[in-house]
């Protein structure tokens, strides 16, 4: 698109990641073929959809001459296992706010024995105290850390603000050139949404780079209207820092929240179904908590017979194995293959 300036950005990512078709499981459903955005393959242990807003944000932050990053999330956020490798790469101390919902596992698995790894402070909370906390307790590690003559920079959760839109932005450009070399025309862009971020980035993109077709997020957690909210809030964010302009109304921003089953990092027998049938039909793994639950509800809504007008759809795989790896016991392995 004409006339967008991106800002600094590091270069931290495998992008671009490939578009690829899932030929099996399309023609199985009888829907739309379905493509898939590789965004699971954006890194190695910091893979996912965190790393593209990253580069954004932690441009911004170095820029700033940051030395400290805090930021918060659950105990399997893949959002703070990419800041603590990143901050690990960086040379930057890295100091995680974690909210255990009763899923904390000793000894650590999946994000959270990466943190550990990468040399991250953590500092568990347990999930009253975090809800009701939350904001008072970055701010105490944040006055606690310019006491001791650190400069730090606090990452909202998910890196879901002005700065980290732009990775998806970003993600929609590249997306306009895989659509132009597949030759596709593709009726719907669909996607996991859980700070909303990675949602307002993709929103405006669309609209930035006329890709013609509209973003759907499908909620893991939280209300359509939450969504619709949190996302408006991003884009006027990255409107104030970028000065740039876009044309989205509040209306664009599509939310289908019927699939979040029994909770956050919680999922159904369903979608776990879903996770086990991808994996061994197309060798696509997704992850309960935010992969495998947008990409059930997608298939859903085609068994339903709900998107029989696109040749195509794109769903964007934000990543999330390691999330996938700390449950294998909900996965029906915990006695052996099935
Ligand atoms: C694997 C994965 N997919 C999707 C999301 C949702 O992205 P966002 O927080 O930008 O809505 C997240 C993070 O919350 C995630 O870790």
């Amino acid at each position: 698109m004409a006339g967008l300036v991106f800002p600094p950005r590091l270069a931290l990512s495998q992008t671009p990641t490939p578009l690829q078709p899932l030929d099996r499981l399309s023609r199985q459903l009888g829907g739309p073929r379905i493509w898939v955005k590789r965004d699971d393959l954006t890194e190695c242990a910091a893979s996912g959809n965190k790393i593209r807003k990253l580069e954004y944000t932690l441009a911004a932050a170095l820029a700033d001459g940051c030395d400290t990053l805090i930021t918060s999330g659950g105990v399997q956020s893949n959002h703070c296992r990419a800041t603590a490798l990143l901050g690990a790469r960086l040379g930057l101390k890295v100091h995680l706010i974690l909210r255990d919902e009763g899923d904390y596992q000793n000894p650590p698995v999946g994000n959270l024995l990466l943190d550990y790894l990468a040399g991250a402070e953590v500092s568990l909370y347990p999930r009253q105290q975090y809800v009701a906390e939350h904001q008072q307790l970055v701010a105490e590690w944040r006055a606690s850390y310019v006491r001791q003559g650190r400069k730090p920079w606090v990452i909202p959760v998910g890196a879901s603000d002005g700065y980290g839109v732009w990775g998806y932005i970003g993600c929609i450009r590249e997306l306009e050139a895989d659509i132009a070399a597949a030759a596709i025309h593709p009726g719907l862009i669909v996607h996991a949404t859980g700070s909303g971020g990675t949602q307002a980035g993709l929103t405006l993109g669309a609209r930035l780079f006329n890709i013609g077709c509209p973003v759907l997020g499908i909620a893991v957690c939280d209300s359509e209207q939450w969504f619709r909210d949190k996302v408006w809030a991003d884009i006027q964010h990255w409107r104030q820092l970028s000065g740039s302009r876009d044309g989205v109304e509040k209306t664009d921003i599509r939310v289908n929240d019927r699939y979040i089953g029994p909770g956050y990092g919680v999922a159904s027998e369903e979608v776990f179904a879903t996770i086990r049938e991808v994996a061994a039909l197309e060798g696509l793994l997704l992850d309960p908590v935010y992969s495998g639950k947008a990409f059930h509800g997608l298939v859903s809504e085609i068994r339903a017979g709900n998107l029989t007008s696109a040749a195509d759809v794109i769903f964007v795989h934000t990543g999330g194995l390691f999330g996938l790896l700390a449950q294998g016991e909900q996965l029906g392995f915990s006695r052996g293959p099935r």
